[in-house]
């Protein structure tokens, strides 16, 4: 008999929304016609700079990537106006999130985070054997003042996504500076920022990693969503030297591929195709929001890229969506079997998306 890691017995797998191709050979539909609102990706695709640039390098893929990502690193650098020395590259933003469980976390240890958080954060700590110490949420929002409270000696990580995903919610300047100020010096704060870009008045969090003044603070950003790369895999991490150092040694050295760094150095200068991202989403939210006011459907208001919105019976109703070509993402491993979450498409595809919901749940 194997003796696999305990830890593993009572871990789920965790489910991420479901590939087109799936979802096209089950329902016999052609793969162009399938809308996949599930895992909050950019609906215009890549920037057309990024495309231009892999199309260059592809040709080199026998090479082993640059393990420093040095130009990456240095657009990054400058851009943030941080040293190189406290940016950390991971295979998206969840690779940094087990980054942190192999650096902080083991059996008499545990993380706080909110209720309706990403559900990376307990996997991974229940990996390393650690508890997961769950703060109630406030009207979906996370309670940053009960996260404070709730830590204790064991604690060594708080992770609080802002917005948060899948609520969409967002915390407010004021309690994200007091939670900074408050959380103990010995607990790593991770702020994961994954759509911040689509925020207009993000509050600025790098003065205090300027700055030197918060060496317990990680924040965590992704080039997954606004940037349209999540099929390449790159996250980062910005934290302080000591931070960065530690979770340096964890990183496998070739983690980020030659595509992706090319990618996503292109990305980061294509500022029209972010702006255009950013603008398509705030619209076609305002058109979400307007039609569940509409059809007097509950949401929860949204500073991210999709909206959770409650449907009654969230499987049949994402089964429903499904069966339409529509792909969402059903609540149920997140305790809001009540809800489903999209993301938000295209003009066409929202609207196909909203008639279809109309018809299934206002027949
Ligand atoms: C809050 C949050 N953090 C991190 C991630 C992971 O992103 P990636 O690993 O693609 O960078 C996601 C993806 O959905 C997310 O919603």
């Amino acid at each position: 008999m194997l003796r696999l890691n305990p830890n593993l017995e009572n871990l789920p797998v965790y489910q991420p929304g479901r590939p087109i191709e799936e979802v096209a050979r089950e329902i016999g539909m052609d793969y162009s016609k399938i809308a996949k609102l599930a895992s909050n990706e950019n609906p215009l695709g890549p920037s057309p700079e990024a495309m231009a640039q892999m199309a260059e390098v592809i040709k080199s893929v026998n090479l082993y990537p640059d393990g420093n990502a040095f130009y990456l690193k240095q657009a990054l650098s400058r851009k943030l106006n941080l040293p190189g020395s406290q940016i950390i590259l991971g295979n998206g933003s969840n690779e940094i999130i087990e980054f942190v469980g192999h650096a902080l976390l083991g059996p008499n240890t545990n993380i706080v985070v909110s209720e309706y958080c990403f559900a990376i954060y307990p996997i991974v700590a229940k990996l390393f054997g650690a508890d997961v110490i769950t703060v109630p949420a406030i009207r979906y929002g996370s309670d940053l003042s009960g996260m404070v409270e709730a830590v204790n000696s064991e604690t060594r990580v708080l992770f609080l996504a802002n917005p948060n995903n899948p609520t969409g919610t967002l915390a407010d300047s004021k309690s994200v500076q007091d939670l900074i100020a408050s959380v103990p010096p010995d607990v790593l704060l991770v702020i994961d920022e994954a759509y911040v870009e689509y925020l207009d008045d993000a509050l600025d969090l790098l003065p205090y990693l300027r700055s030197g003044e918060q060496p317990n603070l990680l924040l965590m950003r992704t080039f997954s969503k606004i940037y349209g790369l999540a099929g390449l895999r790159l996250g980062y991490g910005l934290g302080s030297e000591e931070v960065v150092t530690g979770l340096e040694k964890i990183r496998q050295p070739f983690n980020c591929s030659v595509l992706s760094q090319v990618a996503a150095l292109a990305a980061l200068n294509d500022g029209d195709h972010l702006e255009r991202s950013k603008m398509l989403n705030r619209t076609e939210l305002r058109r979400y929001e307007a039609r569940c006011k509409k059809q007097g459907w509950e949401f929860v208001p949204s500073y991210a890229n999709f909206i959770l919105i409650r449907v009654g019976d969230g499987a049949g109703v994402y089964q429903a969506l499904l069966e339409r070509g529509i792909i969402t993402r059903q609540m149920g491993a997140y305790q809001l079997p009540e809800w489903i979450r999209i993301s938000v498409g295209t003009e066409a595809e929202n609207e196909r998306c909203l008639s279809a919901l109309e018809e299934i749940l206002n027949p």
